[in-house]
């Protein structure tokens, strides 16, 4: 089997990422912060929050508060900061996971929602955000990297115009962590949502937000931290005021090794070897009759995904058949993101989707280009 389908999650993981999560499940069953037992792995959740911090340049690693996944950052982050009659302006490239809870609040009559359309090509203009502003905007939301397409949405700019107003702005950094240089000091960014499944290798089950200082977020779980449990309510302080149960221990020492990989080998080293193969990728397939691709042409702004159809073939149909005749995981469909589709011209089918992870090769992707073409000439 060929796994090239990286922006769902990454697969394989380091070997070190299988090796801590077995360590991990051994030595430190007994619960960390639950017990009377002081486990050798309790520093790990705060060794793995140092690691991100480093690594998004946040000055303090409690500022990181651990989740389940991207999903459950946005939402604590969306629906910790609005409060009713707030404006929120987001843009025509977001994953459902963004789109999902805003509109749910727009639907209750709780905030209104504006939403930014980009060009057909995915490129996003910041300066199209400016005449939606108002009076009670309160947040901007938009991902770094889109999911569909993989184009950058610039996100530096974007902060500049959010302090510059006064707006609050969130940034999910599903498909970007691990891959592009995020700076949220000098980019203005004031939460930023990630997984730590994707491109920080982690374990399904990892996640958190980036909470900037004096950022005030209404939990979205209440209860015990395993710690400070004198008081009956809520611990006002981070990380605790926002983490809640037993935690994901197996999950965070997977991350902290997936970490430590990313740190080894070197975000730009990573970047360059994906953006490598999705530029070899997207040329080649160009070449192929039959082959529609979609999103930015220009090596400078393909990043590491390459969404393509097939004429007259059914995505779904195509990427049944890269799997079961060529043994390929692709990524058929609308990829949690509808409104990408509409904006693309990929609605209502979608497209297939390949994103090539570290561990792919050129010659993975030979044998795709080769799959394709097979299969474009039946
Ligand atoms: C752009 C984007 N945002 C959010 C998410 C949701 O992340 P998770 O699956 O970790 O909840 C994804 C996952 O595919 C994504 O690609």
């Amino acid at each position: 089997m060929l796994y090239i389908n990286n922006a769902s999650t990454s697969s394989p993981k380091p070997e070190a990422v299988y090796k801590a999560v077995e360590l991990c499940i051994r030595t430190s069953g007994m619960s960390s912060d639950r017990s009377s037992f002081v486990s050798k792995l309790d520093f790990i959740p705060n060794e793995t929050r140092a690691l991100i911090a480093k690594l998004i340049n946040a000055s303090d690693p409690t500022q990181i508060v651990f989740t389940m996944n991207g999903t459950e950052a946005l939402n604590l982050a969306i629906k910790g900061i609005l409060k009713r009659g707030d404006h929120v302006i987001t843009t025509s490239l977001e994953h459902n996971s963004v789109i999902r809870p805003l509109k749910h609040l727009e639907q209750d009559g709780d905030i209104e929602l504006s939403i930014v359309q980009a060009s057909s090509e995915g490129l996003l203009d910041p300066n199209d955000i400016v005449p939606l502003i108002k009076s009670n905007t309160k947040l901007i939301v938009t991902a770094h990297i889109t999911n569909v397409l993989g184009t950058t949405i610039p996100i530096e700019e974007i902060g500049k115009i959010a302090a510059q107003h006064n707006i609050k702005y969130l940034v999910d950094a599903a498909q970007s962590i691990g891959f592009a240089d995020i700076d949220v000091e000098k980019m203005n960014i004031d939460m930023l949502a990630f997984p730590g499944h994707k491109s920080l290798f982690g374990p399904s089950g990892t996640g958190g937000l980036y909470i900037k200082k004096g950022i005030d977020l209404t939990p979205i779980k209440y209860g015990g931290t395993g710690n400070l449990s004198e008081p009956i309510t809520q611990p006002d302080f981070l990380p605790y005021k926002y983490e809640s149960g037993t935690p994901n221990t197996l999950g965070i020492c997977g991350l902290n090794a997936g970490l430590k990989f990313v740190a080894s080998e070197g975000v730009a080293n990573i970047r360059k070897h994906e953006h490598e193969l999705a530029c070899m990728l997207y040329e080649e397939l160009s070449t192929i009759k039959g082959v529609t691709l979609y999103g930015p042409k220009s090596p400078a702004e393909i990043t590491s995904i390459v969404a393509f159809n097939v004429k007259d073939k059914n995505p779904m149909k195509v990427a049944n058949t890269l799997i079961t005749k060529f043994g390929i995981i692709t990524r058929p469909g609308l990829h949690c993101a509808p409104l990408t589709h509409q904006t693309v011209g990929t609605w209502k089918d979608g497209s297939v989707r390949i994103s090539a992870g570290y561990f792919n090769t050129k010659e993975h992707i030979d044998e795709v280009v080769k799959a394709v073409a097979a299969i474009t000439a039946t």
